[in-house]
């Protein structure tokens, strides 16, 4: 598959929450936030938007990847919480980072995202449509919670991360992508609810909505699933795996995944510790980590997995 990831950025907003700050705030504690979830710390927009935070990372991915604006013609971001309904996230990087001859348009697929937007990087390159992709995942989760609802509100945090996908003939070995909307009661947030002089009883806004265990029992079914079918279709074996980087939704996922996958953990690396979930910027966040710690060569098998609401999943696996 002609795709293949030759630089990574991110950003995050300056203000890190613990959560021992988080108990000054919230009816909770560290030991409930930490042992459920692993998270200990989370980053919260205060000055920061999605698009300044995403443009950030843009500009990262760019610089290390050594592309100039004008050569990128696709930029594809993956959001759930976009400052405007319109123009989309896509555009507003678009004119930021002064990429004039790029096609730019958002994805919604949560916190698969990212992912998806690989995928359809990739599709665009194998029609001839593209060579130089800016893709981003970017959010400000915290504005889309209930701050009293102590079930979620605690989960996420905010960031942004980008990777330069190029057209080459190496990269992406194997890429599977899933959707399941007859469960997707499990996480929702509203949209704007219909206000208009002819509503006798207008709703009020409403916030983010989680059927924990629900989501739970999907994540630990179908992304070992997903995993296990993307190697297979990269004629790939777990054992040659470098690492495994998933969307850093609960550690307890995680380790559940590993132990499916029959990997050693070692090889799942984290930041949920200290970011929370970031949905569509979970997964390229903890790619530039791993990518500006030095700990990939060329050459390297890597596997990428994303998952969240929708239900959506996607699973890629990567020569690095
Ligand atoms: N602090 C203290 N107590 C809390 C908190 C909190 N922040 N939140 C809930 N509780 C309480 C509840 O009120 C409940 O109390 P009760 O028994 O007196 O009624 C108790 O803790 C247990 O609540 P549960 O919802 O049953 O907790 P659970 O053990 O299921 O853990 C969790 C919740 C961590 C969300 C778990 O279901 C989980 O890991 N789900 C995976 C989903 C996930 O990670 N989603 C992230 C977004 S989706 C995605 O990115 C894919």
């Amino acid at each position: 598959m002609p795709a293949r990831i030759v630089g990574t950025g991110s950003a995050l907003p300056a203000l890190c929450i613990s959560n021992q700050k988080l108990e000054e705030y919230i009816d909770t504690t560290d030991e409930w936030i930490r042992s459920r979830t692993g998270i200990e710390e989370r980053h919260i927009a205060v000055e920061e938007t999605t698009a300044s935070m995403a443009v950030s990372a843009a500009k990262a991915a760019m610089e290390n990847a050594g592309v100039k604006a004008q050569e990128i013609d696709l930029i594809i971001a993956g959001s759930v919480s976009g400052d405007m309904c319109f123009p989309s996230l896509a555009c507003q990087i678009q004119g930021a980072v002064l990429a004039e001859n790029a096609i730019a348009f958002d994805v919604n697929a949560a916190c698969a995202g990212f992912l998806f937007g690989l995928s359809i990087a990739e599709a665009y390159f194998t029609s001839g449509m593209a060579k130089t992709a800016l893709i981003i995942g970017a959010e400000t989760l915290s504005k889309m919670m209930d701050w009293n609802d102590r079930s979620t509100c605690v989960l996420f945090g905010d960031g942004a991360g980008a990777a330069i996908v190029k057209k080459d003939e190496k990269g992406i070995m194997g890429l599977v992508q899933g959707s399941d909307g007859g469960r997707g009661d499990a996480l929702t947030c509203q949209n704007r609810p219909v206000n208009n002089p002819f509503v006798k009883n207008p709703t009020d806004l409403d916030y983010t909505k989680m059927d924990g265990q629900a989501v739970y029992r999907f994540a630990v079914k179908t992304v070992p699933a997903s995993i296990t079918q993307a190697l297979e279709k990269a004629g790939v074996d777990a054992g040659e795996v470098k690492y495994f980087l998933l969307h850093q939704a609960n550690i307890r996922i995680i380790e559940a995944v590993a132990k499916k996958l029959g990997q050693p953990i070692e090889k799942f690396p984290t930041n949920l510790q200290k970011c929370g979930n970031i949905s569509a910027a979970s997964v390229p966040i903890l790619l530039d980590y791993v990518n500006k710690s030095g700990k990939l060569q060329k050459g390297d098998r890597i596997v990428l997995a994303g998952f969240g609401a929708g239900l959506t999943w996607a699973a890629a696996v990567l020569t690095w």
